[in-house]
């Protein structure tokens, strides 16, 4: 049998890792639901979640991917024969192949945004609001964008794990990094930081409810990448020395770094030119930076093309290494599962996508009447079930496959690396609390929650 394929170094497992996390998430979805649901409370209770849901059951992802090395399927499959365990692996080869489909339409987006600002219309536009709906609204570009970028991600998962994924990720990732930083000093250098950072820092706890909880959870677990296998799939591709739990916690540190820094890229920007609380939503990066862009910079136009450019290149960057997290896990199941080569395994992922990508692209203009259940168009259907849904339920099951089903004997050797690691006591007694009671009882609440009220 052919040797399967593992990746080449500790850095290069931070960075794939952390390029799955960090994407869309952070830079459009996180500041928003800041702006939203009060600021500072809830940021605080963002990082709760990441510590005590989020990081643990990260690990438990982690642990059942290298322990066998494996799809996710076979994963699963491989360590309860005989049970009905492998639905999880195949719910959540699902699950990446729906979130690709829809997010591959943002992540679109934001190419387009990214040609328009290179070519300078980003800071002329006069209208962003009427150019973002034109834009959206448009039978053709948005179609077109979506599949450029499945083809990027394709290019790259066709290149395998350690020439493709690992070594794409440790060019983009530091280049995200560092953009990010210029933009922080940026944002901060503009007239409006103060108000910025107070819409951002102040703790309103008025607003704290049981939503305000479900959002933070559903925006960790959606940050996070956990939940459906991808870090999982991932996972099967480390090697026997990588340290999971130190690896959790550096994707954590680094993913919640890069939501609280776009936030202050975004609101300082955004109040430099206007005094009332922006628009909470999807406009935010797409139609309120635009005109934040050319009327902050409305003496030195140059600098904002600059920073324009390097925005949208951000977001690209973003999305293209979560998207390339999203593709593997399916490609990776074909591969093992159908015996397909990956050139071929890689193209019926991209092209199935690409179909059902045009779906949820038109879903803003041409498909706009087409609604399922409680009026939802294929777009919002797609993120309804794979994000509301099937990531807590995958939540759930994860943590009581790891917490309570595979013999603890396992996960604790999973967890020091055969002994070769030590841990203080304190910490597995922690992990094995969080995941067998808090994560399952938290995320089980918190989603009936949702359902019902
Ligand atoms: N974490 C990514 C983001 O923040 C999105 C993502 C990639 C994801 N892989 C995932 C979300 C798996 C859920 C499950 O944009």
């Amino acid at each position: 049998m052919e040797k399967r394929a593992t990746f080449g170094s500790k850095l290069g497992i931070i960075l794939v890792s952390a390029g799955s996390a960090v994407g869309l998430g952070n830079v459009w979805r996180f500041p928003t639901e800041v702006g939203a649901n009060g600021g500072a409370a809830f940021i605080l209770i963002y990082i709760m979640c990441v510590l005590l849901l989020g990081v643990p059951l990260m690990t438990a992802e982690f642990i059942v991917g290298r322990k066998t090395h494996k799809n996710q399927v076979d994963a699963y499959r491989s360590l309860s024969p005989g049970t009905g365990w492998w639905l999880q692996g195949a719910i959540g080869v699902f699950a990446a192949w729906f979130i690709l489909s829809y997010y591959s339409v943002v992540a679109g987006w934001t190419l387009q945004y990214l040609i328009s600002a290179v070519l300078g219309r980003v800071t002329t536009m006069t209208d962003s609001a009427a150019y973002f709906t034109s834009f959206t609204q448009s039978a053709w570009m948005p179609v077109v964008m979506m599949a450029a970028v499945l083809l990027m991600s394709h290019w790259v998962i066709m290149r395998g794990v350690q020439g493709g994924i690992e070594r794409y990720s440790k060019l983009m990732m530091p280049f995200l990094l560092l953009i990010i930083a210029v933009l922080v000093v940026g944002s901060f250098a503009m007239p409006g930081t103060g108000e910025g950072l107070r819409f951002l820092l102040r703790p309103d706890f008025t607003k704290l409810n049981g939503g305000v909880l479900l959002s933070a959870m559903g925006q960790a677990f959606f940050s996070l990448s956990v939940g459906m296998g991808c870090l999982c799939t991932y996972a099967s591709y480390f090697t026997d020395d990588a340290k999971l739990m130190k690896t959790a916690g550096s994707v954590a540190l680094i993913d919640t770094t890069v939501a609280v820094m776009s936030g202050f890229i975004i609101f300082p920007a955004v109040f430099s030119v206007q005094e009332v609380a922006p628009d909470a939503g999807p406009g935010l990066v797409f139609i309120t930076l635009p005109s934040v862009f050319q009327m902050a910079f409305a003496h030195a136009p140059l600098l904002g093309w600059v920073f324009a450019v390097m925005f949208y290149l951000l977001l690209l960057l973003a999305a293209l290494t979560s998207m390339m997290s999203l593709h593997e896990p399916v490609t990776a199941f074909l591969i093992e599962r159908a015996g397909l080569q990956r050139r071929a395994a890689t193209s019926v992922v991209t092209l199935s996508c690409i179909a059902l990508g045009t779906l949820c692209a038109l879903s803003f203009g041409p498909l706009k009447e087409v609604r399922f259940l409680f009026g939802m168009t294929f777009f919002d259907f797609f993120d309804f079930i794979s994000a509301k849904i099937i990531m807590p339920m995958g939540g759930v099951l994860l943590s009581i496959f790891v917490g309570w089903y595979l013999p603890k004997k396992l996960v604790i050797k999973e967890f020091t690396n055969n002994h070769t690691l030590r841990f203080p006591r304190w910490l597995f007694v922690s992990f094995f609390f969080l995941i067998r009671w808090v994560a399952p009882l938290a995320i089980t609440a918190i989603f009936i929650n949702e359902l019902l009220f």
